[in-house]
């Protein structure tokens, strides 16, 4: 059974709680209060039905309010509710471990835990740097992000990443070093686009011609988010990311894929890597780990990386990088039941069957007033508006709030609505969204 809701507060009880990434003075005059979930729903604090378009904040992947993994929350914290991973460790965090390196692309089997993916972002850049130490190539302190990427808000990630607003008030204390690759979002040549867009590989040789202005014996390490969620959806053009790849072979560079998004499901494989074929030397994940039920993230890392750290006297520590709650136990425990649904019920590949049902919804928009892009790739979606003259984003925003209004949430960034449901919707859940959706953009004309 949920929790009962708590009663609706008064405005003036809203003003202690600093809302992150939120006009907190706009919401506050006018709040959404989301205060149950089940399945694809959450209720209002007034008791209103929304249906779930962006799993929360793409992290519910297995759907809202699933018992096995509020009971095993409950049975680990009855059991033991904290245990440190520092020169100690409890099974469960091992056992957690495995589970993942079985689901992980080949290689990728060692599991380095974190509590967010801003964390396990700055955890794989930390990692990347000391490993090119490790093994002796301690000039190799670049790190090279991509225009529009979004790695979270550590300084790591804010400095690899590539939106502007996240950038500028903190542009004096930026990590040193770090260049930029261009993003991959073109209207021009890909709008609408089914699936992956076919033109723009070749940007993915800019690489090159970084390496020519730095020289690869100063770069550590090249990350890039295999889908761009944050940023609005931006796709990888058909062979771009197998050029990426190629190109960090032939210079010796790490490769990182941060899937705090992509992994879990959300394309169709377990992680973007099997679903693009490409397997990267770091993978960053959080979010649907726990089903976003527990904060917790993990590092992925190649036998090759953590084997460079394994040396030197046994009884040295080989990084100096960790959280108190670095593999928590509640956390484990949630996880591990997640990943026993997601096994029970299929639903790591279970995008893949949705996605054709997913792309007609979101290409089903293209006649609607101000759409100017669509772009779907297993069941992640996104429509593009034309942004009001001299106003971006508020037409994205007043669809998002139509939307809400109706009983559907859907994630808006600047003009662009992104739609990301749990991996347990329906056909009939994705053709109420699109009903809900085209009503809001038809009325935001
Ligand atoms: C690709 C990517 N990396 C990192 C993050 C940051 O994750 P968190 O908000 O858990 O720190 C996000 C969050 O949306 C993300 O999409």
């Amino acid at each position: 059974m949920n929790a009962k809701p708590s009663a609706t507060p008064a405005p003036s009880e809203l003003q202690s709680f600093w809302m992150p990434f939120t006009a907190n003075r706009q919401f506050k005059a006018n709040p959404r209060l989301l205060a149950r979930a089940q399945g694809m729903h959450y209720w209002t604090a007034d008791g209103r039905e929304i249906l779930d378009a962006v799993a929360g904040l793409w992290c519910v992947n297995a759907g809202h309010g699933r018992r096995e993994i509020t009971e095993a929350i409950a049975a680990q914290a009855a059991t033991m509710d904290f245990a440190p991973t520092f020169q100690m460790g409890h099974p469960i965090a091992f056992e957690l471990a495995n589970r993942l390196a079985a689901i992980a692309p080949p290689g990728l089997d060692r599991v380095f835990f974190t509590n967010s993916g801003s964390e396990s972002v700055d955890t794989a850049l930390k990692i990347a740097l000391a490993y090119q130490r490790a093994r002796g190539q301690a000039s190799r302190t670049r790190l090279i992000g991509r225009e529009r990427g979004y790695h979270g808000v550590g300084f790591g990630g804010l400095s690899v990443g590539g939106i502007v607003n996240n950038r500028k008030f903190f542009a004096a204390s930026m990590v040193p070093g770090v260049d930029h690759l261009p993003h991959t979002l073109s209207i021009e040549h890909n709008a609408f686009s089914r699936g992956l867009p076919a033109w723009g590989a070749h940007l993915a040789n800019e690489l090159e011609r970084l390496i020519a202005l730095h020289d690869a014996s100063t770069i550590a390490a090249v990350i890039v988010e295999p889908i761009s969620g944050s940023a609005g959806v931006l796709l990888p053009p058909v062979g771009y990311l197998k050029r990426l790849r190629e190109i960090c072979d032939k210079h010796d560079i790490l490769l990182i894929f941060d899937e705090v998004i992509t992994g879990f499901g959300r394309i169709g494989k377990p992680f973007a890597a099997q679903a693009f074929e490409v397997t990267p030397d770091l993978i960053t994940t959080a979010k649907g780990l726990t089903n976003g039920a527990v904060p917790m993230g993990a590092v992925f890392a190649s036998r090759k990386v953590y084997d460079a750290f394994m040396q030197g006297p046994e009884h040295a520590i080989e990084l100096f990088h960790g959280y108190t709650y670095s593999g928590h136990p509640i956390a484990s425990a949630a996880a591990l039941a997640t990943l026993d649904i997601y096994a029970r019920e299929g639903l790591l590949t279970r995008a893949a069957d949705l996605a054709p049902a997913m792309e007609s919804t979101v290409h089903g928009m293209k006649d609607l007033p101000h759409v100017i892009d669509l772009r779907n790739c297993g069941l992640i979606g996104a429509i593009e508006l034309e942004p009001r003259p001299n106003r971006p984003g508020t037409r994205g925003y007043d669809v998002f709030l139509k939307c809400f209004e109706r009983g559907v949430l859907v994630r808006q960034t600047g003009d662009i609505i992104a739609l990301s449901p749990p991996l347990i919707v329906e056909p009939a859940d994705l053709a109420r969204i699109a009903e809900v959706l085209a009503e809001a953009i038809r009325e935001a004309a």
